[in-house]
């Protein structure tokens, strides 16, 4: 019996989704999609890989070409602490994920919409809808989720699970992808992770430190283009622009998992170890975007610190080639 026939009398995960999507954060989105042990609630954006407007998009995008049920709610568009009414324009990482955050691939306009509500309220009001029930994943700055808080001070208690990906706390050597010290993440809205790591959710850290440590190599792709259907083929496409940003930083064909590895950890957690601390942010300086942390036990904060990566691949390759993905693909 496979590991999710195994898993499938265990209750479903209730989700919310917060991204920047981005090339990582699509392969996240159709594992959570294809996964038979999550129910989808929400898709919140969020600024990030590219401009707000582009990532709700993508999501939007995303949501027709997959038939995704869940609503999509537009997040924040600037950093927790930069004022609505300022003149900020943002800088977004396109020699990353491109300049429209899925690789430059042909992007028609949706004919879903996004919701009227804003992601910071969506997120509220889904959690205070089912009190304990439900989890968030959180795969990009963690802005929306310091305005919810600061919309409901009882977040924290209200929420099952938070599962970040963000931070590098040094563990397998892995401290920084954007500086030295800091994870593109925490360092694209230090206030805000620093507000979220130290609320009390009940919270693990996927960061750099396990993500870094779950390479997907040129052979995975392939596998998944032959072997996963339309939504295999798409991340093949996308991952093209992401592998070669890659092969130019690294010299090498192949790229972290990054924000999977937050879907990854919620549905097995025995993937990883984890040491429970409490954590902390450098808000500003040179070393902004670092995260400390002190080992503490009995604390509700998990940090990752090392993963069976190849089992992390399996499972991902087994989600988008079977089951439920072969079922219900378009
Ligand atoms: C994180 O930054 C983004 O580029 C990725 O989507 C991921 O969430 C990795 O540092
Ligand atoms: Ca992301």
């Amino acid at each position: 019996m496979s590991d999710n026939q195994q898993e499938c009398d265990v209750a479903m995960k209730k989700v919310i989704y917060d991204t920047d999507i981005g090339i990582d954060d699509a392969m996240a989105l159709l594992f959570l999609h294809y996964s038979p042990e999550v129910e989808l609630r929400a898709i919140v954006s969020g600024f990030g890989n590219a401009s707000v407007e582009n990532t709700t998009r993508n999501a939007l995008y995303m949501k027709d070409l997959f038939q995704i049920e869940a609503p999509v709610y537009q997040g924040a568009g600037r950093p927790y602490s930069v004022a609505p009414d300022s003149d900020y324009t943002g800088e977004y990482p396109d020699f990353v994920h491109a300049e429209n955050g899925l690789g430059g691939i042909k992007i028609l306009d949706p004919l879903s919409k996004k919701e009227t509500k804003n992601g910071a309220q969506a997120i509220v009001d889904l959690v205070q809808d089912e009190p304990g029930e439900v989890s968030i994943v959180a795969v990009g700055r963690m802005t929306n989720l310091a305005h919810a808080l600061e919309l409901c001070p009882q977040l924290p208690q209200l929420v099952k699970e938070l599962v970040v990906m963000g931070g590098a706390f040094g563990f397998n050597n892995h401290n920084g992808n954007v500086t030295p010290v800091a994870e593109a993440n925490i360092w694209g809205d230090a206030p805000a992770a620093k507000r979220i790591f130290q609320a009390g959710f009940n919270i693990s850290i996927v960061g750099l430190d396990v993500t870094e440590e779950t390479i997907a190599r040129p052979t995975f792709f392939e596998a998944l283009r032959r072997d996963g259907g339309k939504a295999g083929a798409f991340i093949y496409a996308i991952s093209r622009y992401y592998l070669n940003f890659h092969y130019q930083t690294r010299n090498r064909s192949e790229c972290p998992v990054h924000d999977s590895s937050a879907v990854a950890y919620l549905l097995r957690p025995g993937y990883y170890t984890t040491v429970e601390a409490r954590v902390d942010v450098v808000e500003f300086g040179p070393s902004k975007g670092q995260t400390v942390f002190d080992e503490l036990r009995e604390s509700r904060t998990r940090i990752c610190t090392a993963v069976k990566a190849e089992e992390v691949l399996a499972l991902y390759m087994e989600t988008l080639t079977s089951g439920r993905a072969v079922l219900i693909a378009p």
